[in-house]
């Protein structure tokens, strides 16, 4: 199978059949069924105009891996944030490089620059939707608790990048999935409006009770309550999400035994997530930033082999 889109910008750009080819991929490079050189003698420009670890770091390791170069851009050493357009960028770096990654601010620029650029553009995460890191979710649920019949719980900030594509993916793959958020932090209308087009009959449900939220969960999920470029709201939001912290009281709740806790990390532990519950025996938060790697090799390999 080959993929048919040029880029990656949102998990929306897959059908149910497609991600689960990216993800049996995935799984093959991990296992070590699948190597391939498809980047030999070729280039990646990943850009970042937002600070990452995990994302730099399995993007290059698994450019590395297919055989090519990663040439890391911080924003701030070129021209992009010294005036230069997304248009003019977009236009050369297609002439050096063989695919772009690009984590922004702000959607609408991935957006611009995968219509100019000639090679595939990787959204690196945006403002809206971060599609590599819920493909190496996806990853890791499959491994620990399989995708199919699952219940699916968000707790947390429920209009962020991240839960936006979870609630994407999980409508794409019929995942029963609750997000459990303060009612003025619930995923917006259109998001919940999209999911609802993916296909499948969206078993989504929002509440503010994350007590009762977990109680059946597989699968418990959270994220940082102030992401990146909302640190004005820093104050207001950690007031709002109190009572929406993974702590070992909220887990007492959750009565499936081997429910999974997952973190896209970074975390911020205190806030979002104790110590106790993110160390503890159900949190798969490395396996997450492992499967990173491997679901971007996937990812690389598609878009890139002939
Ligand atoms: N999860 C994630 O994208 O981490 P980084 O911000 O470190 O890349
Ligand atoms: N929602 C977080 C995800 C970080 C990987 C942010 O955008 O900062």
């Amino acid at each position: 199978m080959k993929l048919i889109m040029k880029d990656l910008l949102c998990i929306t750009d897959f059908n149910k059949e497609e991600l689960l080819y990216v993800l049996k991929t995935a799984k093959d490079f991990k296992s070590g069924k699948l190597i391939a050189d498809t980047l030999k003698g070729k280039s990646v420009a990943m850009i970042f105009e937002k600070p990452s670890t995990r994302t730099r770091l399995s993007f290059q390791t698994a450019i590395y891996e297919l055989g090519g170069q990663p040439i890391n851009l911080n924003s701030n050493e070129i021209q992009l944030s010294h005036g230069e357009t997304v248009y003019d960028t977009a236009k050369v770096l297609s002439r050096y490089v063989h695919a772009i990654t690009l984590r922004t601010f702000d959607h609408a620029r991935v957006v611009e620059l995968a219509r100019h650029a000639t090679v595939p553009v990787i959204n690196a995460l945006s403002d809206f939707e971060h599609p590599c890191q819920i493909l190496a979710d996806l990853q890791t649920m499959e491994e620990k608790t399989g995708l199919k019949g699952i219940k699916a719980v968000f707790v947390g900030d429920g209009d962020n990048n991240v839960t936006n594509s979870f609630i994407f993916a999980c409508a794409i793959l019929g995942i029963s999935l609750t997000v459990a958020c303060p009612k003025k932090y619930a995923p917006k209308k259109q998001v919940i409006e999209k999911a609802r087009s993916l296909g499948q009959k969206l078993l989504l449900e929002i509440t503010d009770e994350p007590k009762l939220a977990v109680r059946d969960a597989d699968v418990i999920y959270t994220d940082v309550w102030v992401s990146m470029g909302m640190e004005k709201q820093g104050k207001e939001r950690k007031i709002a999400f109190k009572d929406f912290q993974l702590n070992e009281e909220l887990m007492s709740y959750a009565r499936r035994k081997e429910y999974i806790v997952m973190h896209c990390l970074p975390a911020h532990r205190g806030d979002e997530i104790t110590d106790a519950v993110i160390d503890g025996a159900h949190s798969v938060v490395f396996d997450e930033a492992e499967n990173r790697k491997h679901a971007q090799k996937a990812i690389l390999h598609l878009l890139l082999k002939k």
